[in-house]
């Protein structure tokens, strides 16, 4: 410990004289290591480029946000991601030639720009985040922007040439495995390709590029994020933002677990947002679990991995590389045998596909081919001909489970085995942050120790003792802030998402409180315009004094959240007795209104099923502040022009952290009449499936357009209590009628005058039914319903 002090005195001390944080780097000069603000910074501070710690003495030079917090400093560039630099003698320079050359440790040149200029160049960081070496002509010899690591800035192109490619983990910044590119037909996608495999999951791979809203026509291959939020690519791939307009900094990434997000953070935030993702459901994510493993997803816990039975994982440091064979199998046929897994799918890789094989057929298919691990066996209903189907698979990847899938896998494994492996081995989870740092063997130049440089550093020793120390000090404390945003460096959505308003510029907004627009227990909802011409829903709560708790707990939950199916709170008011809250206005009104005056036909009705279905997945959700909404209700799912859900009114909700079920107190009973799940009446425990049971209802009230808090009018079901009432109503009819559509027309909504899609009619209804059990346990989760709703 004593000898790198020493060594770094002089280094320390020589640099109060010599550097500063300076907005650009001549030729000839170089950024060190070692001087903490040998840094260079964007005009307005939003960005800095240097040497960015990942790890004990391993450096990567860096471009990160630096303005306005940086407890979270996300980086957005890297030169040298693969190959990180000792924390001595390493630098930056600009050397006269015009060639940027990063060496590590003073020799080693791990990271150039090759350029050359004849007349003299300049390095400088802009704006926009762009690192530019430019020469005193104007000319753009190389940019940052031109080569991206794993995230893409507002107004910076990705082209035919670009590409983004993930970080390793979470903590391991080198490249990883998933990548954004456009592919040689034209169309932009996410791939995942390790040394061995690639696979395209998005867009869905078995659509063809135009059933995906895909043009190839256009090659010049070109996507550029806006400041406002809109994303658009030349093979007609589009979306906007969820939070759409000016905010202050925006970033597109994709993360380390292969989901490609759009950040944004609004300005005097520290947090950052996820303000749009490209998969919803993580096991779609191709290579998420590595070879030979399943993936199973439960919102409340987490993506889940597991071994299939006869594997074991392959490396318990790194789960991604999935698990590898416990046994040898020859290829003699006579011992081998085969281990049904049910509901189980495993994408791609197979050896063929072969149409009406039984299921003997298809085993014998599988024992002649010698690699064959096991073989998918599956009735198939859409897409062409319907009929079994055999799949041989020569590789097991891409596997998840989900009792959704019609289909099971039949694994090959020696008969000797089958009976041992009867039991599938436990999960293992993904965790959300993975603790493994990185590490540099010291490898300095051997400087030949000197009597001068002796006595250089002793003397700064003598003089420089205390100015040591304050460095030191605020140097381990920068360090501990790296070490902490690495851990919390992605799924940070939390924290206050919006702005004070005065009462004032609320009054002012509402033209004094004129419009309103809808109401509750809590306060009336106004409509109004802000000073930026935004319109907004501006709720005043009536009784200041007794919504105090409520609108507390409701500014403090909502302003964590960000989804597209959650409604956006802009800002609030607290002054004296006035309590109010902006939210984002919803043209169409709530669920409601619009069930109430038949504009919903059965498309939207499905659409805002599946909708408000994401928007609780995602308050349920891995990796999330976790949240239950307690209140959902027709009233409480707006809908925006378009007609798509936003879940709103969380003002009942109660901010929980995950695993803390067990010890809820919830003081007294939350929700409405006729939506609330028997757990609350019993007094059990409650958790997530309370927010399932109501969605479950409001389902079967889409579906049949009655109010369950009313009851349902036929005699024999009135004098029950009302929620019970259209649920027990709906399984009436259902049973005994199996047979035939007969039950079905019975129940459905009148107003939908029989213009409905069956098959998406069966599967809500069985949905709902499933969602509205009385034992909790076997409801689904919120991310199941969507497996359900779009994949049956
Ligand atoms: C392709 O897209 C670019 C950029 O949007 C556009 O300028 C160009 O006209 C398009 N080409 C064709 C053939 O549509
Ligand atoms: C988003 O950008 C595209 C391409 O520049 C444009 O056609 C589209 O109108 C924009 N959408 C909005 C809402 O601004
Ligand atoms: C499989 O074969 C390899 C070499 O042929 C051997 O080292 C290994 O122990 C065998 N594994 C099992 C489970 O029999
Ligand atoms: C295959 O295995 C069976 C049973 O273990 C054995 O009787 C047979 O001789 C083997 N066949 C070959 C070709 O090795
Ligand atoms: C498979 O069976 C279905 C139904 O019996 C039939 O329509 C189809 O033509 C068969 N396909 C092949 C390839 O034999
Ligand atoms: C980071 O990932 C790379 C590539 O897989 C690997 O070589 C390196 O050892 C990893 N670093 C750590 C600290 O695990």
């Amino acid at each position: 410990m004593a000898t790198p002090l020493i060594i770094l005195v002089p280094l320390i001390f020589g640099s109060s004289f010599t550097s500063s944080t300076s907005d650009s780097l001549s030729e000839g000069s170089s950024l060190s290591v070692e001087t903490m603000d040998d840094v260079l910074t964007s005009p307005s501070g939003t960005f800095t480029a240097g040497f960015y710690s990942i790890g004990q003495n391993a450096y990567c030079f860096a471009i990160w946000f630096s303005k306005p917090f940086c407890t979270d400093c996300p980086v957005v560039w890297m030169a040298n991601r693969d190959q990180p630099v000792n924390g001595r003698g390493s630098k930056l320079s600009l050397i006269q030639s015009g060639n940027l050359v990063l060496s590590d440790a003073g020799y080693l040149i791990v990271w150039s720009s090759n350029t050359v200029s004849a007349s003299s160049t300049s390095l400088k960081l802009d704006d926009n985040g762009n690192l530019i070496l430019g020469n005193s002509d104007g000319h753009v010899l190389w940019q940052s922007f031109d080569a991206p690591t794993d995230t893409l800035l507002p107004l910076q192109l990705l082209t035919k040439i670009t590409k983004l490619v993930s970080s390793r983990s979470q903590t391991n910044f080198s490249s990883g495995f998933f990548k954004l590119y456009f592919d040689t037909d034209n169309v932009l996608r996410l791939l995942y390709e390790d040394p061995e495999v690639s696979s395209v999951y998005w867009p869905e791979p078995y659509l063809l590029s135009w059933e995906a809203g895909r043009s190839t026509y256009n090659n010049s291959r070109i996507a550029v994020l806006d400041a406002l939020g809109n994303f658009s690519s030349t093979d007609d791939f589009t979306f906007l933002s969820a939070d759409y307009g000016l905010k202050l900094q925006r970033r597109l990434k994709i993360d380390f677990d292969g989901n490609l997000r759009l950040y944004s953070r609004a300005e005097g935030e520290e947090n950052w947002l996820v303000s749009w993702e490209a998969m919803s459901d993580p096991c779609m994510i191709h290579g998420s679990c590595g070879p030979n493993s399943l993936c199973s997803y439960v919102p409340a816990s987490g993506r889940k991995c597991s071994c299939i039975p006869g594997y074991k994982m392959k490396d318990n440091t790194d789960r991604s590389l999935g698990c590898e064979p416990e046994f040898n199998l020859s290829c003699n046929q006579s011992e081998a045998g085969f281990m049904k897994l049910t509901h189980v799918e495993f994408y791609g890789y197979d050896y063929g596909f072969y149409q009406n094989y039984t299921l003997d057929m298809c085993k014998n298919l599988c024992l002649q081919i010698c690699d064959c691990k096991g073989f998918q066996f599956k009735f198939i209903t859409a897409h062409g001909p319907s009929g079994i189907y055999c799949y041989p698979k020569t590789q097991l990847l891409n596997g998840h489970r989900s009792v959704n899938f019609n289909g099971d896998i039949y694994l090959k494994l020696p008969k000797v085995s089958l009976d041992y492996h009867s039991n599938p081995v436990p999960d293992y989870k993904l965790e959300c942050s993975t603790q493994v740092v990185e590490q540099l063997e010291r490898m300095y130049p051997n400087s030949n120790e000197n009597p001068s440089l002796r006595f250089v550093i002793w003397a700064a020793c003598a003089i420089g003792g205390i100015e040591l120390f304050s460095i030191l000090f605020v140097w381990c404390f920068l360090i501990r802030a790296h070490d902490n945003s690495a851990a919390a460096h992605n799924y940070m959505l939390a924290a206050s998402g919006f702005r004070k308003f005065t009462y004032s510029e609320l009054k002012k907004a509402t033209n004094g409180f004129k419009e309103e627009i809808g109401g509750g227990a809590e306060g009336i909802v106004y409509k109004g315009i802000l000073s930026d011409r935004r319109v907004a829903a501006i709720k005043r709560l009536i009784d200041a004094n007794q919504g105090e708790a409520e609108f507390l707990a409701e500014v403090s939950t909502i302003g964590k959240l960000n989804h597209m199916n959650l409604i956006d709170i802009w800002g609030y008011c607290a002054e004296g007795k006035h309590w109010l809250l902006v939210y984002e206005y919803m043209e169409n009104g709530s669920l409601a209104k619009n069930l109430s005056s038949k504009t919903l036909d059965w498309k939207k009705r499905f659409n805002i099923a599946v909708g408000t279905a994401k928007g609780l997945a995602y308050l349920h959700e891995e990796c999330l502040e976790w949240v239950l909404h307690c209140d959902i209700k027709p009233q409480n799912i707006l809908l925006d022009s378009n007609f798509q859900p936003k879940v709103s009114d969380f003002g009942m909700s109660r901010l929980l952290k995950r695993g803390h079920l067990k010890n809820l107190g919830f003081s007294r009973m939350r929700g409405t009449r006729g939506y609330m799940a028997p757990e609350w009446v019993h007094s059990h425990p409650i958790s997530s499936k309370v927010d399932v049971y109501s969605f479950g209802i409001v389902l079967l009230e889409m579906i049949t357009g009655r109010n369950p808090a009313m009851g349902v009018e036929e005699t024999d079901y009135a004098s029950e209590k009302g929620q019970r009432t259209l649920v027990t109503w709906v399984r009436e009819q259902m049973k005994g009628n199996e047979e035939g559509s007969r039950w079905m027309r019975e129940i459905i909504d009148p107003i939908l005058d029989g213009k409905y899609d069956p098959d998406e009619m069966l599967i809500m209804i069985r949905v709902a039914l499933q969602c509205v059990q009385e034992d909790k346990d076997a409801r689904p989760t919120m991310g199941q319903v969507i497996q359900m709703l779009l994949h049956d």
